[in-house]
């Protein structure tokens, strides 16, 4: 079979990161694509590892945090262990919406269909710059907006530059959710090497996907009248409550190689009423 049509002849960011993580999901030009990237940043499988490493701490703190609802936007691949199956083995009854704008994810979907019995997980393919109102409509369905939900955003606003609103896209994400709810982003940087970094978004621009890195301060926006969970705030995602038994990572060139931000924080109460005199 001649493989032709647009799945085969551009790069897609979710087949392009499979390859990152050694998966099998990726066509010839999403290989392409990524060793040209790996050719300037040698770090990005590394980076990729970190990320996912960084997806399994959060979703698993804040599962223990009595947090037991997922909206999962710009998911990727599936890729064991998945985001409902980290949620699953702390609250069996955790229920994970995934989201995607790339048809070839929905393809691999059933993956994410095994959830505990007790569980749900459903998927909505959207594109999260022109689709927020419908991801919100459809996740209600699954979901219950009467309890917190976490919505991540994991390795994914970095494709979405700020032409696009990407900040005011998050605040009308979160608009909904009740206190007690959590943001967790984590998203490629200039801040360590801006270099490589600058050539990097080259790369995925000649392979015709817009990319924005965002500093420290950028990425501090998105959680604007957010707590922060501290320690440790916004971190290299190595370093964003690594386990007990991991080794520290202060090492300034690895931070250069993952090139990325991490930060989970949670929705406060709203206050009410008037402060009362004395
Ligand atoms: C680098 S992968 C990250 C996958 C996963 N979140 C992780 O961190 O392991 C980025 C994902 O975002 C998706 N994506 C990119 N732009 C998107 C958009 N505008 N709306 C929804 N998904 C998007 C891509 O299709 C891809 O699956």
């Amino acid at each position: 079979m001649a493989l032709t049509g647009s799945a085969f002849e551009t790069a897609h960011p979710a087949r392009v990161y499979d390859h990152f993580l050694g998966g099998k999901t990726n066509y010839a030009i999403d290989r392409a694509a990524g060793d040209q990237v790996l050719a300037v940043w040698p770090g990005a499988r590394q980076a990729a590892r970190a990320n996912r490493a960084f997806m399994h701490r959060a979703v698993r703190i804040l599962a223990q945090a009595g947090v037991h609802q997922f909206l999962d936007i710009g998911t990727g691949i599936p890729t064991e262990p998945n985001l409902h199956q980290i949620a699953q083995q702390t609250a069996p009854k955790a229920r994970v919406v995934y989201v995607d704008k790339d048809p070839l994810v929905l393809a691999h979907a059933d993956a994410w269909m095994r959830s505990t019995p007790e569980g749900r997980t459903g998927y909505v393919e959207a594109d999260i710059t022109t689709d927020v109102d419908r991801i919100l409509t459809e996740a209600a369905d699954f979901l219950d907006f009467g309890q917190p939900v976490a919505v991540s955003l994991i390795a994914l606003l970095h494709f979405v530059p700020d032409d696009h609103d990407a900040h005011g896209i998050v605040a009308r994400l979160l608009a909904p959710l009740p206190p007690g709810s959590a943001l967790v982003i984590s998203h490629g940087t200039e801040d360590f090497d801006p270099e490589v970094m600058r050539r990097v978004a080259a790369v995925y621009r000649n392979s015709g996907i817009a990319t924005q890195a965002r500093s420290w301060t950028e990425l501090s926006r998105f959680f604007t009248g957010l707590t922060l969970v501290t320690p440790p705030g916004i971190e290299a995602p190595h370093r964003w409550c690594p386990d007990p038994t991991d080794t520290p990572q202060r090492a300034p060139d690895l931070d250069a190689q993952i090139a990325m931000w991490a930060g989970v924080g949670v929705k406060r109460p709203q206050l009410r009423g008037r402060p009362r005199r004395g």
